[in-house]
């Protein structure tokens, strides 16, 4: 599983070239399925779920390969439509290469998705909105997602919730379904945005992405070779930012989109922090004692991002005062606070509501992560805990990460791996 040793109490000063996109890439490697031609893609991070994507994607037909941040793949045919469990259920996403292999080859077969336990992943909306399109969908045996559709239909629908996931199938499945498909109500996030830029330079008719209707025009075939450039990772600057915040840093963000983090921006000025932001880098300077935040509630962008919650958390467990975090996204995302817990934490869980008091010391200890971005949660109450910390479960952390060991270390952290 791999392990994170930190030792605590060094503020962070310097500068951080931030990751692509994680949850930007991915879509997109699944959506290069719909290309016979060659997809180029630049400044990818080098993470586990995206090699596992593109595990996926050759075992379906495609030659690629990934080196230096760049993924170069093209799916002249497809060979296979059953995705190999382990792959399936090693990630949550592996579920958005339902609507292009709807759309390329009008099947698949994929085992239920995996990935962070936050509570249910459920898949409902997907499901609803691909049959509404024309594909037949059943759970076969041991809980495998059979799917098959003679033809696709564009079609107008409305999503009971603004799905990231969802939004991204519904798009890839329009691309070759026959006419016009409008999304009412669907998830607005930056990579939805990114999605429609890349469906764009593959010729695509597609228009709406961020707003609170898509429109996408079904075509024939694409064949074509283009290059696109992957979106920084706003989470992974967020996440950088509460480095800074937690350890009364000063630290300069290189390779960022300022308006996709507005909210993060806004909640860490409000705990003390100041920020100067220009186009496309910004610089965070961390007070001495980070003040409580009333109140904060995630939700779907453009609002605070679920992503962060974790991140957030972590810095108010050492702020002046209480505050209030208010999970509305996932069931379960606060099963970190356990841990943080063990690290003397004062922090009271009710529902999806947690009880934030601000308290003057962490102690490092033990603490293991169970998923992602409360792993990352735990990295940073290291960063600032008196002693040693050793975050167990790296292998979480690395799905979303790439080398944040090194990138802590180059700015002023005492953290290492071993495995
Ligand atoms: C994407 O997950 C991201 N993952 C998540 O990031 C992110 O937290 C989430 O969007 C919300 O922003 C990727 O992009 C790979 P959703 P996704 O469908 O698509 C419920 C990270 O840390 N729901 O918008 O799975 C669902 O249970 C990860 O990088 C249904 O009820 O998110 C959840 O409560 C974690 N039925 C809420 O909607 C459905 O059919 C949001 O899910 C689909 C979702």
């Amino acid at each position: 599983m791999g392990k994170f040793i930190v030792r605590g109490g060094r503020p962070l000063n310097g500068s951080v070239k931030i990751q692509g996109s994680k949850n930007a890439v991915l879509p997109i490697i699944a959506a290069s399925l719909l290309n016979k031609g060659t997809c180029t893609l630049k400044n990818c991070p080098n993470l586990r779920d995206v090699n596992v994507a593109i595990e996926i994607l050759n075992i379906i037909g495609a030659e690629t390969t990934f080196s230096d941040h760049i993924i170069r793949t093209s799916c002249k045919q497809v060979k296979e439509t059953v995705v190999p469990n382990h792959l399936a259920t090693e990630m949550r996403s592996s579920i958005i290469f339902l609507g292009p292999m709807l759309a390329r080859c009008k099947e698949i077969s994929i085992s239920y998705p995996g990935g962070c336990e936050i509570g249910p992943r459920p898949i409902d909306i997907h499901i609803k909105a691909l049959k509404k399109m024309g594909a037949e969908i059943f759970f076969a045996n041991e809980g495998i997602l059979c799917c098959k559709a003679k033809e696709l239909i564009g079609c107008e629908m409305n999503l009971d919730y603004p799905s990231v996931g969802a939004t991204e199938n519904i798009m890839l499945a329009a691309v070759y379904a026959k006419g016009r498909t409008i999304i009412n109500n669907p998830a607005k996030e930056p990579e939805i945005i990114s999605l429609q830029n890349f469906l764009k330079a593959l010729g695509v008719s597609v228009y709406g992405a961020g707003s609170g209707r898509i429109v996408v025009e079904g075509c024939d075939e694409i064949d074509c070779d283009m290059e696109f450039d992957i979106i920084p990772d706003r989470i992974e600057a967020g996440t950088f930012m509460a480095a800074a915040a937690i350890t009364e840093g000063d630290l300069v963000l290189e390779n960022i989109i300022p308006g996709h983090i507005r909210p993060i921006i806004l909640k860490m000025t409000e705990a003390g922090c100041q920020i100067q932001e220009e186009e496309d880098r910004l610089r965070i300077m961390a007070p001495k004692i980070l003040k409580a935040v009333d109140i904060i509630r995630t939700s779907p962008y453009p609002g605070f991002p679920t992503d962060m919650q974790p991140q957030m958390t972590s810095i108010l467990s050492v702020a002046q005062g209480t505050s209030i975090m208010i999970e509305t996204v996932f069931d379960n995302r606060f099963g970190f606070s356990e841990e943080l817990k063990k690290m003397s934490a004062d922090i009271i869980i009710e529902g999806r509501t947690a009880v934030i008091k601000g308290v003057s010391e962490l102690t490092g200890t033990y603490v293991k992560s169970k998923d992602l971005r409360g792993g990352a949660a735990l990295i940073l109450a290291g960063l600032k805990a008196k002693g040693e910390t050793v975050v167990d479960g790296a292998v979480h952390i690395e799905r979303g990460y790439d080398r944040i060991e090194d990138k802590l270390r180059s700015v002023g952290a005492d953290i290492i791996k071993i495995d």
